[in-house]
């Protein structure tokens, strides 16, 4: 039966040295640092994802604002509100929080983020570093980068290994691909062209899932003792649950428990570790922005 890596534990361990970090900054400098969120539009995940942060914030003791405007606000004003926090100087770290309503180019916003404050590392320069040899972003995107974390935690090794990447989206597959072939692993990202998924995920030593189809993939699709962690997070719907929902993540837990060597649970898996490292993004902005080497 395989080992479950504890996304939650590894979060609340990055969180209290953060928290530590954030108090030492505050005594240091008279200030906590800032974080900064854009959020356009009432979709309820959203919403929900922007006050976990807010809270998480609380806890770390760093300060978040929120710039809130409503579904039809026109492109111009949600790219002023980054601006407005580019230019202030208690914001450290700006957060978009995507998806973003149709009439907002995205790609325009995500552009001005500036880069000494780009703390998801969505920002092209980030990703472009993060992508070419001999580079190195200033930020990497929260998600991907708390899989990493989570993969270390293991102790498998990661150069040399094949990983298989399911999904090629740019806040999750194509960053966390371009990690793992960073830190030396053979990948192969796959996507909804791909032939053979499968066969492909079976030469995996490290998988990492991240499609959003509930219990896509089965245990017979995974190598003995594989690194299985589940991005995915499916609302299913579950009678037997006060809510009437549960979540479940893109592999077969029940299947893969079987057969992994570790696995992620979804939630309580990478969910934690997104905020976690955001939080630590945060951090590391403000202590440069100070002029500390982190
Ligand atoms: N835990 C967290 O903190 C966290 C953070 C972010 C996202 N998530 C979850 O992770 C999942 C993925 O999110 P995302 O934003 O990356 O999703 P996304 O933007 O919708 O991208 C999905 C990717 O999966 C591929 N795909 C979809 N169906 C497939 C299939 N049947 N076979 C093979 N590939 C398939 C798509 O391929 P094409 O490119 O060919 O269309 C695409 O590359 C979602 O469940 C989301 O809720 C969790």
């Amino acid at each position: 039966v395989a080992h479950i890596i504890e996304g939650q534990q590894v979060a609340q361990r990055i969180r209290a040295q953060v928290a530590q970090h954030a108090a030492d900054f505050k005594e240091k400098y008279g200030f906590a640092p800032g974080l900064g969120v854009v959020m356009a539009g009432d979709n309820p995940a959203s919403q929900m994802y922007v006050r976990m942060k807010q809270r998480a914030c609380a806890e770390a003791g760093i300060e978040s604002f929120t710039t809130l405007v409503d579904a039809n606000t026109p492109h111009e004003e949600v790219e002023a509100a980054v601006k407005a926090y580019n230019d202030d100087k208690s914001i450290h770290g700006i957060l978009v929080q995507l998806p973003l309503p149709s009439q907002v180019d995205e790609e325009k916003v995500l552009a001005q983020v500036s880069l000494d404050k780009d703390v998801d590392g969505f920002h092209p320069i980030n990703i472009g570093a993060l992508a070419m040899k001999g580079r190195e972003p200033t930020f990497t995107p929260a998600t991907p980068t708390g899989c990493m974390i989570l993969i270390e935690e293991t102790g498998v090794p990661i150069s040399g290994a094949n990983a298989v990447v399911l999904g090629r989206s740019n806040i999750v597959g194509l960053p966390m691909a371009m990690m793992l072939l960073k830190a030396n692993a053979t990948v192969t990202i796959c996507h909804s062209r791909t032939r053979d998924l499968a066969g492909v995920i079976r030469q995996a030593d490290i998988l990492v899932a991240a499609i959003g189809q509930p219990k896509f993939v089965k245990g017979d699709w995974i190598k003995p003792g594989a690194v299985v962690i589940d991005v995915g997070t499916n609302s299913v719907a579950d009678p037997t649950h006060p809510r009437g929902t549960r979540l479940v993540g893109d592999v077969d837990f029940a299947e893969a428990l079987d057969v992994a060597g570790y696995i992620t649970r979804v939630p309580n898996g990478v969910g934690p570790m997104t905020i976690a490292m955001l939080l630590h993004n945060t951090m590391k902005a403000a202590r440069r922005t100070m002029g500390e080497t982190v």
